[in-house]
């Protein structure tokens, strides 16, 4: 079970695996249409390696939620205490208490390719968009880069970015229109408008 990986690396997460390059992450954060002011979630928060470039982007005024269902995970990130408006939420992407239309952004840094029904997950993160939301998929490596990664590592070996045509299909069955999909040397990046 992922959740219990995730739960076993929390201690180690920040050492040994998250991204440690502050520039890759801004440049990824740079990519985010996301205004100020703006209640934007975070799913797959992991130790919250992209809260801080999250909080800059919507300032003190803005909500930040940030999401995950693996417990040791969350604390971790809790224990950093952030500054500004945030709430941590210990749950599941795939079904969520959130309210319809909670969110002007949903953010998925990293933690995608986990999500194990991800036409659910897709439909679920429509939902609590608002009508005009965003959703950002982002990863600061490539496509194959991720996959590989993952392939070699038995507990995630089945976590995997889907191609290009299959992403494509996932987020117009979720109801999702203007998609962007770049697949990039070190990024790989996804905006699909809630209209
Ligand atoms: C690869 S880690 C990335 C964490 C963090 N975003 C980072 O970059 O360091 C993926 C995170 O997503 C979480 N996650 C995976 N599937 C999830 C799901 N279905 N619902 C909520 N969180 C999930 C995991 O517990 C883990 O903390």
């Amino acid at each position: 079970m992922t959740t219990s990986y995730f739960n076993g690396k929390a201690d180690v997460w920040d050492e040994q695996v998250a991204e440690k390059d502050p520039a890759r992450l801004q440049r990824m954060a740079d990519n985010l249409d996301i205004q100020p002011g703006s209640t934007v979630l975070d799913v797959g928060t992991g130790t919250g390696v992209f809260v801080p470039f999250l909080l800059r982007k919507i300032t003190p005024q803005g909500k930040l939620v940030c999401l995950d269902y693996a417990e040791r995970m969350i604390e971790k990130a809790r224990s950093k205490r952030f500054e500004g408006q945030i709430d941590y939420v210990c749950s599941d992407i795939h079904t969520t208490d959130f309210r319809a239309g909670a969110f002007d952004a949903v953010v998925c840094y990293s933690s995608f390719p986990h999500f194990q029904d991800k036409l659910k997950a897709f439909k679920e993160m429509r939902r609590i968009l608002k009508k005009g939301g965003k959703l950002f998929i982002c990863h600061t490596s490539s496509r194959a880069v991720i996959n590989g990664i993952h392939q070699n590592i038995p507990e995630v070996s089945h976590d995997l970015i889907p191609e290009k045509d299959e992403m494509l299909s996932l987020l117009s069955s979720a109801g999702f229109k203007n998609i962007e999909l770049r697949d990039e040397v070190s990024s790989y990046f996804v905006r699909a408008d809630r209209t």
